[in-house]
């Protein structure tokens, strides 16, 4: 492709997931990197580093450099103001995941990104991963029969200089349950279905920050499936999504299963997709020998697959397979689990305005 034909693309917010989305847009044959953007002047050095103009202001990067799209990785709280002075000047989003910390921002971008006329794809990159695709192809698809639960843990520690930088322990728009498990509840809508009620409980013993470091939820989809989360970023284990996936290599890999699907039929383990039904189908039963056979599934880095996809959304080609409303269901989720675990009640993603 020649130059003429690469979307032209920024950075705003060159932080810890910044960085990877400038390196990952320059090694891209769909995109060039026109200018990266952050509050901080000391991010110049990044800039520098790319070799692409720097500017602390977003107004004055979208003016100077003309981009058809920019990439929000912007603290959480600040994706709904980032969002608008670039729709305003109709420039494509990709927005890092959560779409925003609150609901009442989430609907701000839907609204900016209509009135600009212009396409938001949020960030929620595991959908791009084949892992995550077959996975629901087979839940969808019958594979296990009909869906009776999911179990999913996630267990890693975060390092304490995670924590230096402010807003990871402050709310709204730090935590695990908004950094993180955002991922995991976003990957079940997206696998199993819509969730109809959470109950939850946090603790913060650990740590004693603002924010949760660990959390217990019972989740009940509207197909009538239940599930449940274990997650904590506190302890040193290894079955996290991140850990068992190898899909961010800078994890350290541990070959393990983090999640569990059960169905009518058949039950899978993932990610090392390990199936499991019974050896004689004409036979179930609990003393009945079980086959284990394994779903093959290339192992991709979603991360350029999510980029190309931004590139031919902005062309028109595609439209966005998480866009702002869809986002803002995930969002719903993560925070009725936040909700119910203030309140000690069950709470309906939907009553809170996100469905
Ligand atoms: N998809 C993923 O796997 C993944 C991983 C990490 C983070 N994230 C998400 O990416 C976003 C950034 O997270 P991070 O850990 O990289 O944060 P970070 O704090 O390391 O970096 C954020 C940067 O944004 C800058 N910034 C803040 N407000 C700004 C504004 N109004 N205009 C321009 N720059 C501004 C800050 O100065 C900082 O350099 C968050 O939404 C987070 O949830 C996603």
């Amino acid at each position: 492709m020649d130059q003429m034909n690469l979307e032209k693309l920024a950075v705003i917010g060159i932080g810890l997931i910044g960085v990877r989305h400038a390196e990952l847009i320059r090694a891209h044959p769909m995109a060039s990197l026109v200018g990266l953007c952050d509050v901080d002047p000391s991010r110049r050095a990044v800039a520098d580093r790319f070799g692409v103009p720097f500017y602390t202001s977003v107004a004055e990067l979208l003016e100077r450099e003309r981009p058809a799209g920019v990439v929000i990785a912007t603290s959480n709280a600040t994706h709904a103001a980032v969002a608008e002075i670039c729709a305003q000047r109709s420039v494509h989003l990709l927005i890092e995941k959560p779409i925003a910390s609150t609901l009442e921002e989430a609907r701000r971008i839907g609204e900016a990104a209509q009135a600009g006329g212009i396409r938001v794809l949020v960030g929620h990159h595991r959908r791009h991963n084949p892992l995550v695709q077959k996975t629901r192809e087979l839940v969808r698809g019958g594979g296990l029969g009909r869906l009776t639960g999911v179990s999913l843990l996630w267990a890693l520690l975060k390092p304490d200089a995670y924590f230096d930088v402010g807003w990871r322990r402050e709310r709204p728009g730090g935590g695990p349950v908004l950094i993180n498990l955002i991922h995991e509840l976003d990957s079940l809508r997206f696998i199993c279905g819509e969730i109809e009620e959470v109950y939850a409980r946090s603790s913060s013993a650990v740590r004693g920050l603002a924010v949760e470091d660990s959390v217990s939820i019972s989740l009940a989809f509207a197909n009538g499936a239940l599930g449940t989360i274990l997650a904590s970023d506190a302890t040193p284990a290894a079955w996290s999504y991140e850990a068992n996936t190898g899909e961010n290599p800078v994890y350290f890999r541990t070959e393990e299963n983090c999640v569990h699907f059960l169905g009518t039929a058949a039950s899978l383990a993932f990610p090392r997709m390990e199936l499991w039904r019974y050896a004689d189908a004409t036979r179930p039963g609990w003393t009945e020998p079980m086959a284990r056979s394994i779903v093959e599934v290339a192992g991709v880095d979603p991360l350029p697959l999510q980029l190309a996809h931004f590139c031919r959304v902005i062309r028109g080609e595609e439209a966005p397979v998480v866009d702002a409303e869809d986002a803002t269901r995930s969002l719903a989720v993560a925070l009725a689990v936040l909700e119910s675990a203030r309140t000690g009640l069950p709470v309906h993603p939907v009553a809170l305005g996100g469905g």
